[in-house]
């Protein structure tokens, strides 16, 4: 099964990606995690998209569809993956569709995960991720067992450089400006599922499960 998240910067991809991937046993790839990870491990990768994160905009598309693409093309691939922040950009898209037409295959399901500019801030600044493993929490809504310590690998959390309120006002008009039109493009190729947001996370799930099959 070959799955992409969209939705806002907050919106709950990786959140409900990470479900995803439990369950159906395909990796969860996140081309932000990438991103975090080699500006963690002072790479040239990480140097290049580390500016560019910090101001809430994009990493070039010449960086960004090349790696995606290697990392789908790994042998744990082979059964599917759920894509969560890739693609973003209307030539990233054209660009995976290209690939996997290559190789005689298709996206499953584009899945926007829909909530609303107003809900996002508020959801941003009580979030905290592990860097090491990529899990996501919120403070409030989805808390770890142990304070500022992720429940899955036991590293200490983070609040996220680019979660400050101005910078998550940019990401959301980037958002708006290069993202959002892919809501169109896999709804003409008809994949696009809408699931409502706003919701509890099991409930978000939930309604996933119910597109995507038990
Ligand atoms: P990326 O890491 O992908 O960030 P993003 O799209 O801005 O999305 P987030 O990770 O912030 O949000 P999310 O939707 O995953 O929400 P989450 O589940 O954490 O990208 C970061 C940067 O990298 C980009 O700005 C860009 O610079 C660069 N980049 C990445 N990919 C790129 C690409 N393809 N091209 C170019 N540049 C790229 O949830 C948010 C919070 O809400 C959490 O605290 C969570 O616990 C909570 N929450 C989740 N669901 C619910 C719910 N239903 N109810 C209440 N709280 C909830
Ligand atoms: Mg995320």
């Amino acid at each position: 099964m070959k799955i992409i998240m969209l939705g806002a910067p907050g919106a709950g991809k990786g959140t409900q990606a990470k479900q995803i991937a439990a369950k159906y046993q395909i990796p969860h790839i996140s081309t932000g995690d990438i991103f975090r990870a080699n500006i963690k491990n002072g790479t040239e990768l990480g140097m290049k998209a580390k500016s560019y994160m910090d101001a809430g905009g994009l990493v070039p598309d010449d960086v960004t569809i090349g790696m995606l693409l290697d990392r789908i093309s790994e042998p744990d691939s082979k059964n599917g993956y759920v894509l969560d922040g890739f693609p973003r950009t209307i030539p990233q898209a054209e660009s995976l569709t290209k690939a996997l037409a290559e190789r005689g295959e298709n996206i499953d399901y584009a899945i926007d995960v829909d909530v609303p500019d107003e809900a996002i801030v508020s959801r941003m600044s009580g979030r905290r991720a592990c860097v090491s493993c990529g899990a996501t929490y919120h403070i409030v809504y989805n808390p770890t067992k142990k304070e500022g310590i992720c429940d899955a690998c036991g590293q200490t959390l983070i609040l996220r450089d680019d979660d400050k309120p101005e910078t998550v006002q940019k990401r959301l008009s980037v958002y708006h400006e290069q993202t959002q039109p892919l809501i169109d493009y896999y709804s003409k190729e008809g994949k696009l599922v809408t699931v409502d947001g706003t919701q509890d996370l099991n409930d978000v799930f939930r309604d996933i499960v119910k597109v995507l099959g038990e």
